[in-house]
């Protein structure tokens, strides 16, 4: 009897994902014993204090006034012309980096990673990011039939490690002729680091060295979907400026999503932004990634792209958006705040968190401890190399306890 259509490639595909697993054991033992009992620190999107999904009340306000042309036309396949203008501005701020650019809208911050796999690396090549990395990245790669390598993040002084990045460039580029190097920063998922201005330039010069010693070509993709919950919005777009003037083998896209900067997860709108020294390479970017959203998805939703331009191009609207999004990020760090100081009382070691919505634990069981800690019901996620905790998701008043219910579970699993 034939038990399978599916192509030799296809064979065995099954989205097993972590997250949305521990999600739906929290919501078990919350229709058990009361959402006051239950820890749910699994999800990715910032909940209140009531642990209500939140949507930035002026961005809510902005979208109802949509009409219903802009809600149900068809958009440009590249994207409407105004937003991929305005959606540079809303990323780089007032440190937009010297050189050409170009926007592609794509479907949320997701769909750009897979056009960078897509177009920017050959079947078989390996892709680089740091051993901590958000997993839906291996899975963009092993559905494109490329493969994910990691680098050590940090170093022994707790920074960003770029010798460890620099050596497994140089050994990827002895057997390929380009790589693609994903990293996720401000306010990193799942550990909540940033790369300082000097730590990005360091990056683009090793890379830059890396392709002139060999020849050969980096893309350095940087996935900024946290951008606008990392602190001052000034300060956290300063890295962009080490992408001005790149140096001939060096290609950065910068990706945006307004996933979290509008709260519009579900609505899936965001954008690649090619940054190169070189015009070709640009006409170049918005060919083959126009052809590939053609080709995989069409056009995307015409209404959230409208939904930035306006706030954009109206300074009294961005500022009320920008005091929401200042809100938020202030009530997220109240809560990593009192996770870090008793963290530190009750001696359990975190990964260092700058910003954002996760902190993470180092762990070698990290299935079995987070199992061991649904007996106390917390529920958070496992990780390949630890534990997450999404501090966008924990009321405040829950955070208290939370650190020392790690420890013990650590302690009682791994010693
Ligand atoms: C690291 C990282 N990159 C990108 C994204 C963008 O996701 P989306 O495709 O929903 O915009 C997310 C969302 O969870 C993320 O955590």
């Amino acid at each position: 009897m034939i038990t399978s259509f599916a192509a030799p490639h296809a064979k065995g595909k099954i989205a097993k994902d972590k997250i949305f697993g521990a999600a739906a054991a929290a919501k078990v033992d919350i229709a058990k014993y009361g959402k006051e009992v239950v820890v749910n620190g699994t999800q990715g999107c910032i909940l209140d204090e009531e642990g209500k999904l939140v949507c930035l009340p002026t961005i809510e306000k902005e979208f109802r006034k949509l009409s219903m042309t802009d809600i149900i036309s068809y958009a440009p396949i590249a994207g409407l012309p105004e937003y991929l203008d305005m959606v540079q501005t809303a990323c780089f701020g007032v440190h937009r980096p010297q050189g050409y650019t170009a926007a592609i809208a794509t479907t949320g911050g997701t769909g750009g990673i897979h056009h960078a796999i897509h177009n920017y690396t050959s079947v078989g090549d390996t892709v680089l990011t740091s051993e901590w990395y958000w997993a839906a990245y291996k899975n963009l790669c092993l559905d494109n039939n490329r493969t994910l390598d990691t680098y050590t993040m940090l170093n022994n002084q707790e920074r960003f490690n770029i010798v460890a990045l620099d050596k497994q460039v140089r050994s990827l580029l002895v057997r390929q002729d380009s790589v693609l190097i994903i990293i996720n920063t401000p306010a990193h998922n799942p550990t909540g680091y940033s790369l300082s201005l000097q730590e990005m330039q360091d990056v683009v010069n090793v890379v830059a060295k890396c392709a002139k010693d060999t020849g050969k070509k980096v893309i350095l993709f940087i996935d900024v979907a946290y951008l606008d919950y990392a602190g001052d919005r000034n300060e956290v777009r300063k890295v962009f400026t080490a992408f001005s003037n790149l140096p001939d083998g060096v290609l950065a896209i910068v990706e945006y999503s307004m996933s979290k900067s509008f709260t519009m997860y579900g609505q899936r709108v965001g954008a690649m932004i090619g940054i190169s020294g070189n015009g070709e390479v640009i006409t170049e970017f918005n060919n083959i990634n126009t052809y590939t959203s053609r080709a995989t998805w069409s056009n995307i939703n015409r209404a959230c792209m409208q939904l930035l331009v306006n706030v954009y191009s109206n300074p009294e609207i961005l500022k009320k958006v920008e005091e929401e999004r200042s809100f938020y990020y202030k009530m997220t760090k109240a809560r990593a705040d009192v996770f870090m100081k008793e963290a530190k009382e009750c001696a359990l070691e975190i990964i260092p968190y700058k910003a954002g919505f996760f902190i993470s634990i180092p762990s070698k069981q990290p299935d079995a401890v987070c199992e061991e800690l649904h007996i106390d019901h917390v529920f958070i996620v496992p990780l390949a190399a630890g534990i997450r905790v999404a501090v966008c998701a924990i009321p405040l008043n829950q955070m208290s306890g939370l650190a020392a219910k790690i420890k013990k579970a650590l302690v009682s699993i791994e010693g």
